[in-house]
């Protein structure tokens, strides 16, 4: 697929217009402050109206306005489209090819992008829930019926949850556990089923990715770690037996804690390179090269699933990266439509051979 022209009022730092990219690398440079992770996150918006930076909804209007419109024209699925999202205050309103949606789910099935920015550090070395994040947006996207079945699960969980507290001081309660157990039993195997076979696709293509990226002397192994000791081959009913008896027998613990303490959502996944630890044992530009295998491997797993190639949005990334690096993530993303940012034009191949986009207090020309 591949962004034909995107148009923004009121949005963010950007004065009013509209941008039409090449189908190839587009790039945007500029100094620091100027505009170009803005225009970056408006594209990346199209995929379900969530910023990759974690941002609200009404820091998108620009300081002073009311409302903020974005709208983009595209191809994909064999045809054009066009995607409009407004917000207003802490709202915000879809509308595809002319009709509302009520919910911004229903981009995600139209617009698809991958987007690689320095935050995605964070995969490797912090805690377990940006990486259960990026893969239950992985999952959603595979198939939308799995944002209700998370969203379910939640609900099971944080209902439970509040049981649990009372349990503490009405311990009569306990019998009533058994419902929700039943329910969580039953949603979060669906989840940890298409987590492990997320998992096992992108497993296989990051490990390649990172072979070719460390010169083939670094193995990348990416592993899914359940607390009720699921792996990749159970069926939904074998998974669904394992969390059964692991909450069971985490009722106590549970009890006394308040909190489940079994269940997809303490889960996680391990990156691993040459049998250790990545979090622990990986330097600076090895944890960087698996970020970058990874979300290559995001990126193939998703062609493979639509049928076309996602948008690659590349922000700040380049310069992070070494010559041998930059050439071997280039060469792999040749086919599909790029945008890049960047503070400098030096002068490497692709840099000439893009479509330029200067951006200064917010006016890109
Ligand atoms: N809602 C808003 N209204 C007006 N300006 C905003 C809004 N939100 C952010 N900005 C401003 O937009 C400016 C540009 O931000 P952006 O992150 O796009 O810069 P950048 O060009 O990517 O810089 P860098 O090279 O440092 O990453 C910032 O100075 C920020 O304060
Ligand atoms: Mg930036």
């Amino acid at each position: 697929m591949n962004v034909k022209s995107l148009e923004f009022k009121n949005y963010r730092n950007l004065i009013d217009g509209k941008i039409e990219p090449s189908e190839k690398i587009n790039i945007i440079f500029g100094n620091n402050a100027q505009g170009k992770t803005n225009i970056i996150e408006a594209l990346w918006l199209f995929c379900g109206g969530h910023s990759f930076k974690g941002s609200k909804e009404n820091e998108f209007i620009k300081f002073g306005e009311k409302f903020s419109r974005i709208k983009a024209l595209f191809f994909s699925q064999n045809r054009e489209q066009e995607a409009e999202i407004i917000f207003t205050g802490n709202k915000k309103e879809v509308i595809i090819n002319g009709v509302k949606k009520n919910s911004s789910a229903s981009l995600i099935e139209k617009f698809n992008a991958v987007v690689f920015s320095p935050e995605d550090l964070t995969l490797v070395k912090r805690g377990p829930s940006a990486r259960r994040r990026f893969i239950d947006s992985a999952i959603c996207r595979e198939k939308l019926r799995n944002a209700v079945l998370i969203s379910k699960y939640n609900q099971t969980l944080n209902q439970r949850n509040a049981l649990l507290k009372d349990i503490y001081r009405h311990p009569e309660l306990k019998n009533t556990l058994g419902i929700w157990d039943e329910t969580l039993c039953h949603l979060g195997s669906k989840i940890i089923f298409q987590r492990l076979s997320y998992i096992n696709k992108l497993s296989a293509d990051a490990e390649k990715y990172h072979f070719g990226i460390s010169d083939n002397t670094e193995k990348l192994e990416i592993k899914y770690i359940s607390n009720c000791s699921a792996v990749f081959g159970d069926d939904e009913e074998v998974i669904f037996e394992k969390l059964k008896a692991s909450l069971k027998e985490s009722k106590r613990e549970d009890i006394g804690s308040g909190f489940t303490n079994i269940g997809p959502h303490r889960d996680d996944f391990n990156i691993i390179i040459n049998n250790r630890k990545a979090k622990v044992f990986a330097s600076q530009g090895q944890q960087r090269s698996a970020v970058l295998s990874l979300k290559l491997a995001e990126a193939n797993v998703l062609s493979d699933l639509t049928g076309e190639n996602p948008v690659i949005l590349l922000d700040d990334v380049l310069s992070e990266l070494d010559k041998k690096r930059r050439d071997f993530l280039m060469n792999e993303i040749k086919n599909y439509q790029v945008f890049i940012t960047t503070c400098e034009l030096s002068g490497e191949e692709y840099l000439k051979e893009g479509k330029k986009f200067f951006v200064e207090e917010g006016k890109i020309s």
